[in-house]
């Protein structure tokens, strides 16, 4: 009765973890720390939550699928701002589709882009490895062949755009890039995304660009994205700039608002109506008490820079604590240290057992090469989500463990 398609979806790395560390009481008496998930732990700002409180009389309605005017005007505002476009460049009325959080978007996606066959082959989904394990769920409920893309130290941590084979390009459907990067915190280039671009151009298959990292980044300068490389480009070969990309945001990590599930799509008008049609008939739309916060969210400019200015202070820390080991390397953007700790699996049952951190195996965000080799094996994921004193006592903990 159950589709077989589900049983490709191996558990969750949550479910791998806890199966790990089953058994396992941590010995020390400190208060255990879960840096194993990438849930803000802090506090959205108040002004929107008394959006929410003050709006409490929508709730009867149902919301609009295609999102309020005042939300995409905002989200193209911030767009703008962000990717220093002239104004005008994004039309709010068919160019923004918002999404019950990026995961649901990324998902949808797929559905969008694998036909039953591509160049009369089965449609490949291709993305990096490790991957954030939607693109894969994704891929393979909407029946492409997933092709995983390695990413190492070797490879900047994103894929090397050189190395896809041909045949696999020609069959190629959808390629879900994410910059800065989960979990490595890798941030592509202006060249190296116009070169993707290019490629989805050529071979007509849909990028998917997740940027939903794009606000926290630790260097001078914002990383840039798929709106702005995308527009330098100029008109595709539909005769949009957009042809062939979706960019996918969120203020899950900007706003620190993951219990929102609000982010959006970004996209040609032609995909963006596709998206929305698709969307109704699949997908919860966003509710008008969140748009409307949402939409103020993503006016503010304030708050996201305090709290890109609080993950920098959490990464200092790191290379205070964690700095002198071997495997140590600071990430250019996102909220994940990627530490090569030689045995992820040992490190996470030692960290557990002995100070009670829960952190994430890598092995369990990567998948297997075809030699049976697994390049997340010598790491572990920490996410730096609590407030800056909790992460700083957390990681002299580690750095003692380990
Ligand atoms: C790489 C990546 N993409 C997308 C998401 C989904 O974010 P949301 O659905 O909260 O917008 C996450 C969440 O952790 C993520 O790490």
């Amino acid at each position: 009765m159950l589709n077989e398609r589900l049983d490709l979806l191996a558990d969750y790395p949550f479910s791998r973890l806890a199966n790990l560390i089953a058994g396992l009481s941590p010995r020390s008496n400190e208060t255990p720390v879960v840096m194993s998930v990438g849930d803000p732990q802090h506090q959205p700002p108040a002004f929107a939550t008394e959006i929410l409180g003050a709006n409490a009389d929508k709730w009867n309605a149902y919301p609009p699928l295609q999102g309020t005017a005042e939300l995409r005007q905002a989200i193209v505002g911030w767009l703008e701002r962000r990717y220093r476009l002239a104004g005008g460049t994004i039309d709010f009325e068919t160019q923004i589709a918002p999404v019950a959080g990026t995961r649901e978007g990324l998902f949808i996606v797929a559905l969008l882009a694998v036909s039953r066959a591509k160049n009369g082959a089965t449609p490949v989904a291709l993305m990096p490895n490790p991957f954030y394990q939607v693109y894969y769920g994704a891929a393979v409920m909407a029946g492409a062949e997933p092709v995983f893309l390695t990413t190492t130290r070797e490879t900047g941590f994103l894929p090397d755009l050189d190395a896809i084979p041909a045949d696999t390009l020609a069959r190629t459907a959808i390629f879900y890039l994410c910059t800065p990067g989960n979990p490595q915190g890798a941030i592509a280039t202006r060249e190296y995304i116009a070169k993707a671009i290019g490629l989805a151009r050529e071979h007509d298959f849909l990028l998917v660009l997740d940027e939903c990292y794009a606000e926290l980044y630790y260097g001078d300068a914002p990383p840039p994205g798929g709106t702005e490389v995308a527009h330098a480009m100029g008109r595709g070969p539909k005769g949009h700039p957009l042809d062939n990309v979706v960019c996918m945001h969120t203020l899950s990590k900007r706003s620190s608002a993951a219990g929102m599930r609000s982010g959006f799509a970004l996209g040609s008008p032609a995909t963006i109506q596709a998206l929305n049609r698709l969307r109704s008939y699949s997908c919860a739309a966003t509710p008008i008490p969140i748009q409307m916060a949402s939409a103020a969210l993503w006016r503010d400019e304030a708050h996201a820079i305090q709290t890109r200015a609080l993950y920098k202070a959490k990464f200092e820390s790191a290379r205070r604590h964690l700095g002198g080991m071997a495997g140590f390397r600071a990430p250019e953007g996102g909220m994940f240290l990627w530490l090569d700790v030689g045995d992820g699996e040992v490190a996470t049952k030692k960290l557990w057992a002995e100070t009670g951190i829960k952190v994430l195996p890598g092995a369990y965000l990567t998948k297997n090469e075809r030699d049976g080799s697994n390049t997340g094996k010598p790491f572990v994921r920490v996410a730096l989500v609590h407030d800056l004193e909790t992460v700083d006592r957390a990681l002299a903990r580690i750095a003692k463990v380990l």
